[in-house]
C-alpha cells in the first residue's frame, strides 16, 4: 500500500510534492521519491526510507520541474531500497511511473518485454508499468497508457508523464483509490485527500477503471476506453487544521482525545430526542430492510473488525437479531452461506481495504442489502455498498486506529437501535436509556482523559515486558482484542487477548510473573464471573490490572492496580473501557520510543491483499 501525489500549476513542484508525500506517508514510509519535469528530459531523486530522507536528498541535489509525481512506498514486490524506490522509467528514462497496488501478471508481462528487448533495472512489478507504456507509445501518452492498462492484471493507482509528451500527467485507477484536486489554474492527483487540502476542498473521486489527464487547462477525465466523463467535483469539509497535531506529540494521541468529539459528531442529525428515534434515512437503505432482515453478517479486518464484534452484541441485546463477525480476508474465499433476508454490515474505515472490498463484491446481491460504515467519504466501500453511514470521525492520520474505532461502534450503536425500532424489538424506554446514555459518553470519555497521569506513571512499569495477557467477556471481550492489538501494533510487544472463561482451557499455563495481565472487568452480567478467572491468575502470582468501575471498591482487593472508569450502560462499557486500553498502550509505545504514527511494516490503509 503505498502513497501518490502528482501536481501540475504554477507553484514549485517540489515543496508541493514533499508536503504531499508527508501528508500520505502514513500509507507506507519504507522508501520515497519524486520525479519532475525538466526541459525536455526528467529529473528524478529516490530515496529508502522516509520522506525526511528524501528531503534531505534534495537539500543536497535540488531539483526543478514544471510538473512532477511523488511516491512514498510500503514494499510489495522487491525489498526496500533506492533502486526499488518509486517513481520508476523505461529503458531511454523518458517515461515515469508511480504505482500503487499488485501488478499480478508482472513477471509474464516482464518476460514477454525482456524478450522484445527491454532493460529491467528492479525488481519491482512497477517497473513493468513503465516499459509497457515505452512499448505502446506512439506520440500520445494517454492512449500508450491505456494500451498497456489493457495488458496488466491485479490492482493499479498510477501516475504517468513522458518527456514526448510533455505540459501532462496521466493517472488511472483500478482498485487503490485516486483523488484529484482541482485547484485555481492548479491540479492535483493524490491516493488521499489529505494531500490535496492544502490547495484546494474541490476534489473529484476517481472510480475503477477511469483515467484523467492533468494539464495547464485542468483535469480531463475519461475510461479506460478513452470516451469522455463528467465528473462530479466534490467540495470537502475537512479543513487542513484538522490534519495537524494540535500540540500533541503524535497523532495518535491526539486522535486519543479526539474521541469525545467524534461520538458528538457521529451522533450530530441522527438521534431525534423527542421521538426518541434514530434517523437512518440517511443510509439510502429503506426503512423496510431494516425492518425485514432476520440477520447481520458483519465483515471487516483489524480494529474495524473489534468494532463489528461489539457491534454483535448490540444487535443481539437492542435489535434482537443473530449477529455473525467474520474477518474479510477469510470470509471472500469460503463458500459462505448468506442468508437472502441478512443485511451485510461492511466496516472499514479507510473504505479502500482489499480484503474488505472484496468481501463486500462477493456478498452483494446475495444478501438482503450491504450497508457501509466507513470514515472515507465516496471511498470504494463507501460507493459500492448498497448504503452508506459514514462515521464523521475526521481524518486519521496515526496508524493504528483509535477515533475511528470509537465512530464505528458508535454508528453500530445507531443501526442496532434503528433495528430495533424498525423492528419493535425490545421496550422503548429500553432504547430511550441507551440512546440518553450514548450522549452522556463524551463527557464520560473527557473524564478519562482528564486523569491520563496514572496511566502513563503504570506503563513505565511494562515497558521492558515482552508478553501481555489482556481479558474480557461479553461485550468487552472485543475490547480485549482490540487492547492487545494496541499494545502489539505501536509498542511491538507480543499481547494475546482472550475471552475471559478461555483461561483454564489452555491460556492459564501462561501465567507466571512475566506475564502480567490486564482485565476488563466493569459491573456487569459477567462481572463476579471475571472475578473468578482473576483469582484463577492472581492464585498462580500474575500480576493483574483492572479497568473497572469508578465505584467499584471490592475489586481492589482482587487485583494490583485499577484503572477507574466511569459506570455506563452495561452494553456501552466498550467506549470506555478501550479508552484506558489505547493510552496504555501510547505510553509504553512512547516511553521505548517507538514511531508511534508509524509502526514497522505496518500501513493505514491495506489496499493489498
Ligand atoms: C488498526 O489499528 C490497524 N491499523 C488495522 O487493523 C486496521 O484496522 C485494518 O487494517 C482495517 O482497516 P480499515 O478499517 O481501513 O478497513
Amino acid at each position: 500500500m503505498c502513497g501518490i501525489v502528482g501536481y501540475i500549476g504554477p507553484k514549485d513542484v517540489v515543496p508541493v510534492l514533499i508536503e504531499g508525500l508527508k501528508k500520505l506517508e502514513y500509507r507506507g514510509y519504507d522508501s520515497a521519491g519524486v520525479a519532475v519535469a525538466g526541459p525536455g528530459c526528467i529529473r528524478l531523486c529516490r530515496v529508502q526510507g522516509k520522506v525526511s530522507a528524501l528531503e534531505e536528498a534534495l537539500r543536497k541535489s535540488p531539483i526543478q520541474g514544471a510538473y512532477g509525481l511523488g511516491h512514498t512506498r510500503w514494499a510489495t514486490h522487491g525489498r526496500p531500497s533506492e533502486t526499488n524506490a518509486h517513481p520508476h522509467v523505461d529503458c531511454k528514462g523518458e517515461i515515469v511511473v508511480v504505482h500503487n497496488g499488485i501488478i499480478e501478471n508482472y513477471l509474464a508481462l516482464k518476460s514477454m518485454l525482456k524478450a522484445e528487448g527491454h532493460v529491467f533495472r528492479t525488481e519491482t512489478d512497477t517497473e513493468v508499468i513503465a516499459h509497457l507504456i515505452e512499448k505502446h507509445f506512439r506520440g500520445s501518452l494517454e492512449e500508450a497508457v491505456r494500451a498497456a492498462l489493457s495488458t496488466m492484471e491485479g490492482a493499479f493507482a498510477i501516475g504517468v508523464f513522458a518527456v514526448k509528451d510533455p505540459g501532462k500527467i496521466v493517472a488511472a485507477k483500478l482498485g487503490p483509490p485516486l483523488v484529484v484536486g482541482v485547484g485555481d489554474g492548479e491540479t492535483i492527483v493524490s491516493s488521499d485527500i489529505n494531500a490535496i487540502l492544502a490547495h484546494t476542498p474541490r476534489v473529484a473521486f476517481l472510480e475503477d477503471r477511469e483515467m484523467v489527464v492533468l494539464d495547464e487547462a485542468g483535469p480531463h477525465f475519461m475510461d479506460f476506453q478513452g470516451k469522455p466523463i463528467d465528473k462530479k467535483i466534490e467540495q470537502i469539509q475537512w479543513n487542513p487544521l484538522m490534519i495537524e497535531k494540535k500540540g500533541f506529540k503524535h497523532f495518535m494521541l491526539k486522535e486519543i482525545f479526539e474521541q469525545p468529539q467524534v461520538i458528538r459528531d457521529t451522533l450530530m442529525g441522527r438521534l431525534s430526542l423527542d421521538q426518541g428515534e434514530v434517523l437512518l434515512d440517511e443510509t439510502g437503505l429503506p426503512p423496510a430492510v431494516f425492518r425485514d432482515i432476520r440477520k447481520a453478517v458483519i465483515i471487516a479486518c483489524g480494529t474495524s473488525s473489534h468494532a463489528g464484534f461489539v457491534g454483535k452484541y448490540l444487535l443481539e441485546s437492542l435489535a434482537g437479531i443473530p449477529a455473525d463477525v467474520e474477518y474479510a480476508s477469510e470470509y471472500r474465499y469460503r463458500d459462505f452461506i448468506l442468508e437472502k433476508d441478512a443485511l451485510v454490515i461492511i466496516i472499514s474505515q479507510s473504505g479502500e481495504t482489499a480484503d474488505t472490498l472484496a468481501a463486500l463484491r462477493a456478498a452483494k446481491g446475495r444478501a438482503a442489502a450491504t450497508l457501509a460504515i466507513t470514515n472515507a467519504v465516496s471511498s470504494s466501500i463507501a460507493r459500492e455498498a448498497q448504503g452508506v453511514l459514514y462515521t464523521h470521525a475526521g481524518p486519521e492520520i496515526g496508524v493504528a486506529a483509535t477515533k475511528t474505532f470509537t465512530a464505528q461502534m458508535t454508528a453500530l450503536a445507531l443501526v442496532a437501535l434503528g433495528i430495533a425500532q424498525a423492528k419493535g424489538a425490545g421496550r422503548v424506554q429500553d432504547r430511550m436509556a441507551v440512546i440518553e446514555e450514548l450522549q452522556r459518553l463524551p463527557h464520560k470519555i473527557e473524564q478519562i482523559l482528564n486523569r491520563v497521569g496514572p496511566i502513563e506513571e503504570l506503563a513505565k512499569q511494562f515497558v521492558a515486558f515482552f508478553h501481555f495477557l489482556y481479558l474480557g467477556r461479553w461485550v468487552n471481550f472485543p475490547i480485549a482484542l482490540e487492547g492487545a492489538l494496541k499494545l502489539k501494533e505501536i509498542s511491538y510487544i507480543h499481547a494475546e487477548a482472550y475471552a475471559g472463561g478461555e483461561m483454564k482451557h489452555g491460556p492459564i499455563a501462561l501465567i507466571d510473573e512475566k506475564m502480567p495481565t490486564m482485565a476488563i472487568i466493569p459491573k456487569d452480567r459477567v462481572y463476579e464471573k471475571m472475578l473468578s478467572n482473576i483469582a484463577e491468575i492472581k492464585a498462580r502470582s500474575g500480576f493483574i490490572i483492572a479497568v473497572a468501575d469508578e465505584n467499584d471498591a471490592a475489586i481492589r482487593d482482587h487485583v494490583d492496580v485499577v484503572i477507574p472508569i466511569p459506570p455506563t450502560h452495561p452494553l456501552l462499557t466498550p467506549f470506555l473501557s478501550v479508552v484506558p486500553l489505547q493510552l496504555f498502550a501510547y505510553y509504553i509505545a512512547a516511553k521505548r520510543g517507538a514511531d508511534i504514527d508509524q509502526p514497522r511494516n505496518l500501513a493505514k490503509s491495506v489496499t493489498v491483499e
